[in-house]
């Protein structure tokens, strides 16, 4: 039985072959600061976050989808693992997605915390390519696809032909960058400090690129800069929209500079079939709007945007034998295994 592994700067997926998704959880450890002892792993360390007492901490130990803590990720992938695998998943093969402009560290990172769960072999797929099998298209063929997986720490843009990678571009700012911002924004307008995870959620409930017709609000709480004592601002949509446009407008350009070197053959079948947008981000209200409006293309958001990365990552599980037998992996769309 194999495994397939999405390492993400906010989520962790794991997807079993013949069961399907069988984990979504917070990529967030808690532990103590001078022995090192985990105290909890995924979601329910995610709402430690800020509230931890002296010498705990709640930390994302992915950031800008590599490792950032790898004794963390470790840590926090073997006990994942355990909570999903029985005991009868011996040494599995484990597939898993990584950033496009990965560097050999951050590969030997990915493989070295995948590991110690105690696997077989380790095969590393590039996020785009799998957000697009998870978006059930055939990449093998002479076919243009362009995908922007836009998750927490990266954007992930690529255009893929042929089972590989044509032109791409990781912004390794996405999500969070725009919940530091929300927070920098409220603490410089209105004297108010609040947590990243009010600010995240202040963005999944009202956040935007283009402002809608309708407004909508949102109460922030935190702690008054000048006071110290707890207080709430009700923030607008447009607000939201001025404190994350630089870090949407960053991602935008990126699109539009591997439009710019993408080759004419592959221009011509995205100019017909459009961009698809996968990952959380890419549910942000406007996002598909501004994308368009800047590249004058179709885009389109996947109905389950934020799991295409995991899906594709377990369809990948079925080129794992192929991969195997031809050590060069040839047009296979497995990057490299381990
Ligand atoms: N409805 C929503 N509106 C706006 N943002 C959203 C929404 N849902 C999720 N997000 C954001 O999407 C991001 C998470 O996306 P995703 O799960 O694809 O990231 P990830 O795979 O863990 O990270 P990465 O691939 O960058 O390492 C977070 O920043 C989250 O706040
Ligand atoms: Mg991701």
């Amino acid at each position: 039985m194999d495994i397939a592994i999405d390492l993400g700067s906010d989520r962790t997926r794991v997807f079993i072959e013949n069961k399907g998704k069988v984990l979504d959880e917070a990529s967030v450890v808690t532990y103590d600061i001078d022995t090192g002892e985990i105290y909890a792993v995924g979601d329910e360390a995610y709402a430690m976050i800020g509230k931890t007492p002296v010498g705990v901490k709640a930390v994302h130990p992915l950031d800008g989808g590599v490792i950032a803590r790898s004794e963390l990720v470790e840590d926090m992938v073997s006990i994942l693992l355990k909570e999903v695998c029985s005991v009868k998943v011996v040494m599995p093969r484990v597939i898993t997605a990584v950033p496009c402009d990965v560097t050999e560290v951050e590969k030997r990172a990915v493989v070295n915390a995948v590991s110690s769960f105690g696997v077989r072999k380790v095969y590393l797929i590039e996020s785009p390519k799998a957000a697009a099998l998870g978006c059930s298209i055939d990449i093998t063929t002479p076919h243009g696809v362009m995908i922007a997986d836009m998750g927490s720490g990266t954007a992930d843009i690529a255009v893929l032909s042929l089972g590989g990678i044509s032109v791409s571009k990781t912004v390794r700012q996405a999500g969070s960058a725009m919940d530091e911002e929300i927070v920098k924004y409220v603490r410089k307008k209105y004297n108010l400090i609040i947590g990243t995870n009010m600010a995240e959620s202040c963005k999944k409930a009202i956040g935007c690129v283009i402002v809608p017709a309708e407004q909508k609000t949102f109460r922030v709480k935190g702690r008054d800069a000048v006071s110290g004592m707890p207080r709430f601002v009700d923030i607008t949509s447009a607000e939201i929209k001025e404190a994350i446009e630089e870090v949407a407008a960053a991602i935008v350009n990126s699109i539009k500079d591997v439009l710019e070197k993408t080759p004419p053959e592959l221009t011509s079948d995205i100019y017909t079939d459009g961009i698809i947008l996968t990952g959380g981000l890419a549910k942000l209200t406007g996002f598909a709007r501004l994308i368009s409006e800047a590249t004058k293309l179709r885009v389109r958001v996947h109905k389950n945007a934020a799991d295409c990365v995991i899906m594709g990552c377990g369809k990948a599980i079925g080129f794992i034998d192929e991969a195997d037998k031809n050590s060069a992996l040839g047009i296979s769309p497995i990057l490299a295994a381990y």
